[in-house]
């Protein structure tokens, strides 16, 4: 299934389309176009080139590693979220090397991510990112190095028919998109003057 941003203005055709699907296809992405996703966000810009990102990959074909992934997600999330055939877990270092807290790290690690969905979008492939999960356990579970932190978790495949999800989400995945309009966010000089009026 499609469904492209109904835009006010023209952009590149894989940000329109760009979307967080819950149904997906059972397909499991080949380890190349995986690789590409990663390559994709590693080239992201970041402050001082620092890189604060890292991921651990949960695929179906390794039930095990899959279902201690998805056991982190809230009830709502697995609700749709088993169907997903790849969970990543996107994992950001908070301090830099001389151990002193990195502001921009969450800043950086969501840019990488935004990257490796653009890719994905590029490779017919879809990413649902999720806060819904337990990152504390998250922590414990992968044993992640201290000042690193557990920020989401994708849920990765080729978007599928909404007509396998329940009824009240099946609504959702068909429900229009919204955004704010842009003269509620974007200033022309000074807080609160709009670029462009309504
Ligand atoms: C940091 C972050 C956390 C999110 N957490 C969840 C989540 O736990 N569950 C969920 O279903 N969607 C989650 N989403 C997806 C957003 O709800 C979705 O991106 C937003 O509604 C806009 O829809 P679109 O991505 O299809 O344009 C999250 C997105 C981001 C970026």
């Amino acid at each position: 299934m499609h469904k492209p941003a109904p835009t006010d203005h023209p952009i590149h055709e894989i940000l329109q389309n760009r979307w967080s699907p819950r149904a997906f296809s059972d397909a499991l992405p080949e380890t190349e176009i995986l690789l590409s996703l990663f390559e994709a966000a590693r080239w992201t810009p970041s402050s001082m080139n620092a890189q604060p990102w890292a991921f651990i990959l949960a695929r179906r074909d390794d039930p095990a590693a899959y279902q201690r992934m998805f056991s982190l997600l809230t009830e709502n999330n697995q609700r749709w979220a088993a169907g997903a055939p790849l969970l990543v877990l996107a994992v950001m270092n908070s301090l830099r090397p001389n151990g002193k807290p990195h502001r921009w790290a969450p800043y950086d690690l969501g840019q990488a991510v935004a990257h490796l969905t653009f890719q994905a979008g590029a490779l017919g492939l879809a990413v649902h990112q999720m806060g819904g999960f337990d990152a504390a356990r998250a922590a414990e579970v992968y044993q992640l190095p201290t000042g690193y932190e557990a920020m989401a978790v994708l849920a990765i495949g080729a978007a599928g028919d909404p007509a396998a999800l329940p009824d009240d989400l099946r609504q959702r995945e068909l429900s229009p998109r919204e955004r704010k309009p842009l003269p509620e966010v974007v200033f022309d000089g000074e807080w609160g003057r709009p670029l462009i009026e309504r």
